[in-house]
């Protein structure tokens, strides 16, 4: 399996303190590499590092907030004193906003697009600047089944995530020359944080079962096949595509 082996590489994934993140971290640290904990919440980053160590994985926190440019910048000049080297890139922070689109504020938009989208565009680019001096890289984009298609309620974050799609073939068109593998993962519907509401939902859960072929949610843990792939030598040749890792949903009538 060593196409798949992470040793001796470096991995940032943003928002991963808990939920899907979280379980990205832990699915790359168990392949070997060594991995950056993100968040804004530096109590809760320290946990989470003291947790990977706990279990026997190389972990470090940074805590910046994705939306601030200035911070972003500042992360990764101070990963360039120190010598870090992010070989692995995952942008999997991101935020939901449920309003009908006529009830959106432009703010809320702005919210949305900025922490779920421009984040990956920023973060991506100062990442992918050194990964071209090094020759290779690794950028893994957290979309959605929203990266497809639409429901009602969700349209900023339905218009971020078609964005992170095309957003992932840009990278690849651009910098595959370079060694760097830019590829997005398209989650289903997966027992998170943020679908808190859902899950309470008992009309929701009805009308997810009838549509969902497996019959049931994702746990965030099931990321982990496609993100130690999409971070490994093992999809050295796939770029600019995204994964669905959804149970079925988008093959569904
Ligand atoms: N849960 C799902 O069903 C599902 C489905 C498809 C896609 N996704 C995507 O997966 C990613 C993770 O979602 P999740 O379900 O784990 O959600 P979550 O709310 O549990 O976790 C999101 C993480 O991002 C962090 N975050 C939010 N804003 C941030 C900011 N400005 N700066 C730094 N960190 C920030 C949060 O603190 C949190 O740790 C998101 O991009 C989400 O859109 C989730």
């Amino acid at each position: 399996m060593a196409s798949f082996d992470l040793s001796g590489r470096t991995a940032l994934v943003t928002g991963s303190s808990r939920g899907l993140g979280r379980a990205i971290v832990e699915g790359l640290a168990a392949a070997g590499a060594r991995v950056i904990v993100n968040g804004v919440d530096a109590a809760r980053i320290h946990s989470a590092v003291g947790e990977l160590r706990a279990a026997g994985h190389n972990a470090e926190g940074v805590a910046f907030d994705v939306t601030s440019e200035a911070s972003i910048l500042a992360a990764f000049e101070k990963f360039d004193a120190d010598g870090v080297r992010i070989d692995i890139l995952v942008n999997n922070a991101g935020i939901q906003v449920r309003k009908p689109l006529v009830e959106f504020s432009t703010a809320d938009w702005r919210r949305v697009i900025e922490t779920n989208l421009t984040s990956a565009f920023v973060i991506g680019r100062e990442a992918a600047k050194r990964m071209i001096a090094r020759g290779h890289g690794k950028i893994i984009n957290i979309g959605s089944l929203g990266s497809e298609m639409a429901r009602p309620t969700v349209g900023p974050y339905t218009a971020a995530k078609g964005g992170v799609r095309n957003l992932t073939r840009a990278m690849a068109v651009e910098w595959a020359q370079h060694g760097i593998q830019a590829n997005a993962i398209g989650p289903g519907y997966m027992l998170t944080d943020m679908n808190q509401a859902l899950i309470e939902n008992a009309e929701f859960n009805s009308w997810l079962m009838s549509r969902i072929p497996s019959k049931r949610w994702g746990k965030p843990d099931e990321l982990v096949g496609a993100a130690v792939f999409l971070a490994s030598p093992a999809s050295d040749y796939v770029n600019g595509q995204i994964i669905y890792v959804d149970g079925g949903m988008s093959a569904a009538m």
